[in-house]
């Protein structure tokens, strides 16, 4: 009997410790995913750099239902087919008043190589969807630092499946020089406009994960948000279905963490450095050091877990992540979102 409970007992604490050991701590959500990567789970596959023109390297989605339909946005002159939006070599531009005129590797990448649009995952006015990521506004020198960086390999993605991050690699690694510098004068030519909405909240909206991990709401009862952030399109058809580039997100965030986040900012409370120092008043940027103000909460959330975990080498923000747990990076990209770029 004696020995039977001491089993029961020990068999309790293995089971509890593989449990712990199991649940791994990672922003999942930032790379658009709902749970860790478990053991048996497919990774992105490998980009294959001698094929030309080069296949995509991001899971390419499955056809666009009812694709004779026009589709319209409030104010655009044109109208366009689910494809049209979509296609890769001269996506939809809804609207040709909101930027200058685009070079031809932004407007419709190189088809011969195999590069497609910049235009398509960061839209015209370099705006962008989560899952992307921004590219207005940035510093044009930045821009090129970034492409070097991507191509080298310095610049990777902390969570093996997030495959877009690998096409963007891709794409580096072929771009001529004259075409990198033709869409980083570009992007720097324009102003990062507000793009988040940052709301605090104990429950949200169930979310669905598309194909390459903008997550969008779906019916049901209100979740838990626990100490993740949850982050959505403003209007989710005219972001997923049509790539409107007026239309922002919003990221809900925990209860408290925007104050968190601002007087670690702010103060760096012996665990990081001041983020104004380096990206001056307000976080908005300096000649050199790309504004983060406003930016989205999980691309935000990403590049600090990157750069945390290693797959993202700077010398200027190795240091300022080494100290900082999760919650702490959470706070930070909900504080940066939400301040007015
Ligand atoms: C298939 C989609 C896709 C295309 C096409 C694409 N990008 Fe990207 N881009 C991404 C993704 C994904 C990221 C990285 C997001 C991350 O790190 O989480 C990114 C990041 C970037 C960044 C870094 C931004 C920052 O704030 O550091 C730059 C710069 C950039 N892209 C430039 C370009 C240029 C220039 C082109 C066209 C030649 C282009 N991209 C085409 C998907 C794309
Ligand atoms: C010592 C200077 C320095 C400090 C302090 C600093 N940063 Fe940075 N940060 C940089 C530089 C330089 C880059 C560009 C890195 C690169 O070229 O890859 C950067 C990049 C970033 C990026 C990625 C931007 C993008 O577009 O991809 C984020 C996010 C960021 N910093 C957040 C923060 C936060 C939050 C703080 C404060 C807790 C902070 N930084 C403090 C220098 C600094």
């Amino acid at each position: 009997m004696k020995r039977c409970a001491g089993l029961a007992v020990f068999v309790i604490v293995v089971t509890a410790v593989v449990l712990v050991a199991a649940e791994v701590r990672q922003p999942d959500w930032a790379y658009g995913y709902l749970k860790p990567l478990g053991p048996n789970d497919p990774v992105a596959p490998p980009c294959p750099i001698s094929v030309r023109p080069f296949p995509d390297c991001a899971y390419a989605s499955g056809p666009a239902l009812e694709d004779a339909i026009k589709l319209e946005l409030p104010g655009a002159a044109a109208k366009f087919t689910r494809s049209e939006a979509y296609f890769d070599y001269g996506p939809a531009d809804w609207y040709p008043g909101d930027h200058p005129p685009m070079p031809e590797i932004v407007a419709k990448g190189n088809r011969s190589v195999g590069i497609r649009a910049c235009a398509l995952c960061h839209f015209p006015n370099g705006q962008g969807k989560t899952e992307n990521g921004g590219v207005a506004g940035l510093p044009a020198a930045y821009i090129l630092g970034q492409l070097r960086d991507f191509k080298s390999g310095v610049r990777r993605s902390a969570d093996p499946r997030k495959a877009n991050t690998n096409e963007m690699a891709q794409i580096a690694r072929l771009l001529t020089e004259e075409e990198a510098k033709g869409a980083a004068a570009y992007f720097a030519s324009m102003k990062w406009r507000p793009w988040v909405k940052v709301m605090e909240a104990d429950e949200v909206p169930p979310v669905r994960r598309t194909t390459n991990g903008l997550l969008l709401p779906v019916a049901g009862l209100p979740v838990p948000l626990g100490d993740r952030i949850i982050e959505v399109p403003e209007n989710p058809e005219w972001t997923e279905v049509m790539r409107d580039p007026r239309s922002g997100f919003i990221a809900y965030v925990p209860v408290g963490s925007v104050a968190k986040g601002e007087s670690l900012a702010a103060n760096g409370q012996g665990r990081t450095t001041q983020c104004a120092v380096c990206h001056g008043p307000g976080l908005k940027g300096t000649a050199a050091i790309p504004g983060i103000a406003g930016r989205t909460a999980s691309y935000l959330m990403r590049q600090l877990w990157d750069f945390n975990q290693g797959t993202r080498k700077n010398q200027a923000m190795a240091p300022v992540v080494a100290k900082l747990s999760l919650d702490d990076m959470t706070c930070l990209a909900a504080y940066v979102a939400s301040l007015a770029p």
